[in-house]
């Protein structure tokens, strides 16, 4: 299974936060958004990546995370050069693609809790799976209706009178026939070739499969200056209650394994004197308590 994460877009609802800053770049709390979304899928077990950025922030993110070799991963990048749709990712990413399974996330949704994604990604087989969360305001996403054995009956992007409170949080697992089908989606009334009628096309060859996440997993869209802060807040509290850190790449990748111990110790050293690089030193410490 390899991973897209798309982080381009315009941003707008954050200006003027984002005027000269890509929304995926900003602090959530301690960390740059896109750490979050990296973290899980990392914690998943994914070792490939494709980054799809603005041509205009792609050297920031490259400066950023580089060929992943640091956490034992293979990160390359490409770029959109306009908003056209997230489901245009799959187009622009499809040499990256090549015939395996692909997980696409938004580079502005943040995950916590649970084993729902790594199970997902083990358990993958074929057809597209895709998650429901239960929201106040579904109005805003990609919306599915269940019939009374559970299973989806319909999916509408962005509906005034949505069938259901279900929302499709912004991770989609697919199998390679997702560029071929994206190849064949029109652009919508807003210009943008939407995920929601890549999920539909699925539907309609009875091969979509939704899991439903239950209330103790978290789901976060920062994507307002508001649901920004909140973010921000949240992961301060669970770090300050806990002592743990959340969205960090490299304690993600030493605990799949991805890095050893003492390369971990090597990365470390790279890291300037603060209280991200004191966590890793503590985390290293542990490590080598287990190892004993
Ligand atoms: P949105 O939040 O829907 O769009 P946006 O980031 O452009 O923000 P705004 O609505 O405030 O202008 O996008 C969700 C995620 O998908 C976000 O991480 C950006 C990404 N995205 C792209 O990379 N390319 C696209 O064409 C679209 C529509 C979204």
């Amino acid at each position: 299974m390899r991973a897209i994460i798309l982080a381009g877009g315009s941003g707008s609802r954050l200006y003027p936060l984002s005027k000269v800053s890509s929304k995926q770049l900003q602090a959530v709390y301690d960390k740059p958004m896109i750490y979050y979304p990296l973290t899980v899928l990392i914690a998943a077990g994914i070792r490939e990546f494709c980054i799809i950025t603005t041509p205009h922030d792609r050297p920031r993110f490259e400066a950023l995370l580089g060929d992943g070799t640091q956490w034992g991963i293979a990160i390359e990048y490409r770029t959109q050069p306009k908003p056209e749709g997230i489901g245009q990712a799959f187009l622009i990413a499809e040499d990256f693609v090549a015939g395996e399974h692909v997980v696409l996330m938004l580079g502005d949704n943040i995950f916590f809790g649970g084993d729902a994604f790594p199970r997902a990604i083990s358990e993958f087989r074929s057809g597209a799976a895709i998650f429901a969360y239960q929201v106040k305001h579904p109005q805003q996403y990609g919306v599915v209706e269940f019939d009374r054995d559970g299973k989806a009956i319909s999916i509408e992007e962005k509906p005034q009178e949505p069938r259901s409170n279900f929302a499709v949080p912004g991770v989609y697992i697919y199998d390679d026939r997702v560029v071929d089908i994206a190849k064949t989606i029109r652009p919508s009334t807003r210009g943008e070739l939407e995920i929601t009628d890549i999920n539909r096309a699925y539907l309609q060859l009875g091969d979509l499969h939704v899991r439903r996440l239950n209330r103790g997993f978290v789901w976060l869209d920062a994507g307002t200056s508001s649901t920004l802060q909140e973010a921000s807040a949240y992961i301060e509290t669970v770090e300050r209650r806990q002592g743990v850190k959340l969205g960090c790449p490299e304690e993600a990748a030493l605990v799949r394994g991805f890095l050893s111990l003492e390369r971990f110790r090597e990365v470390l050293a790279h890291i300037p004197a603060c209280e991200y690089r004191d966590y890793l030193v503590e985390v290293a410490a542990e490590a080598e308590r287990h190892r004993r």
